[in-house]
């Protein structure tokens, strides 16, 4: 078999995404940050003080939203665009990460997010991340995998992370955070984050960062090259 689609779904803050980023190194595939654009398209409309209950300003944002992805010149790391401004940093903050859900329930922004998402993935070798990419996304990925982890261990990881960037959160914030998407996220009636039945769980709880990479690699190997 050639090049395969990598679908990773999962809760809030279970490291799919740096997850994902590795496995497609390792791979030589491109990855794709779907969640990313849900926070670029909340940013476009907190920015431009756009209600995503209303459906006039919906068409109004869409109309004006342009993401793509760009590697930065000296780490080489794929990076946000919206209309043309950087905003990989703006995207990550909490304004943002409070809103995304909102923003995530809205049929028409997901229509428009997905048709983009499956252009960019339409000549395979890409590993995207997200909540729906097994199951609206791409449905016939080859490889689909969703990633748990407890609640703590998510929040803990995710507040090293924003530590790392100089950020200092709260826990029980961030905490309260994740759950209430993870609540928004799979109850909502647009794409639900579910678990499809040919996704192979993984929980990363007491897993280390290099064990979890490894056990996708092998699985996508497995189906890249089957004997
Ligand atoms: O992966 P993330 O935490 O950066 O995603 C931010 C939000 O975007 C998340 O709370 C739900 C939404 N999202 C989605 O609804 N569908 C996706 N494919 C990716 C993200």
């Amino acid at each position: 078999m050639g090049k395969i689609v990598i679908a990773i779904d999962g809760y809030s803050g279970c490291g799919k995404s740096s997850t994902a980023k590795a496995v497609a190194k390792e791979l030589g595939y491109t990855y794709i940050d779907s969640g990313a654009m849900y926070r670029a398209a909340t940013l476009h409309f907190l920015d431009n003080y756009l209600a995503p209950s209303n459906p006039q300003d919906v068409s109004k944002g869409l109309k004006s939203l342009e993401i793509e992805f760009h590697p930065n010149p000296d780490t080489g790391k794929q990076e946000t665009y919206l209309n043309g401004v950087n905003v990989e940093s703006k995207i990550r903050s909490m304004r943002v990460s409070e809103k995304v859900s909102e923003i995530a329930k809205i049929k028409e922004i997901r229509k428009e997010l997905v048709a983009q998402q499956q252009r960019l993935g339409k000549s395979k070798g890409v590993v995207m991340d997200g909540r729906d990419i097994g199951s609206v996304v791409f449905p016939d990925a080859e490889l689909k995998i969703f990633m748990t982890a407890d609640l703590e261990t998510r929040a803990y990881r995710r507040q090293q992370e924003m530590l790392e960037k100089g950020d200092m959160i709260d826990l029980d914030d961030i905490q309260q955070n994740l759950a209430e998407r993870d609540r928004i996220d799979s109850s909502r009636s647009e794409s639900p984050l579910i678990q499809v039945e040919d996704a192979i769980e993984i929980d990363t709880s007491n897993l280390s960062f290099v064990e979890q990479v490894a056990q996708i690699v092998y699985l996508a190997k497995q189906k890249i090259n089957p004997r």
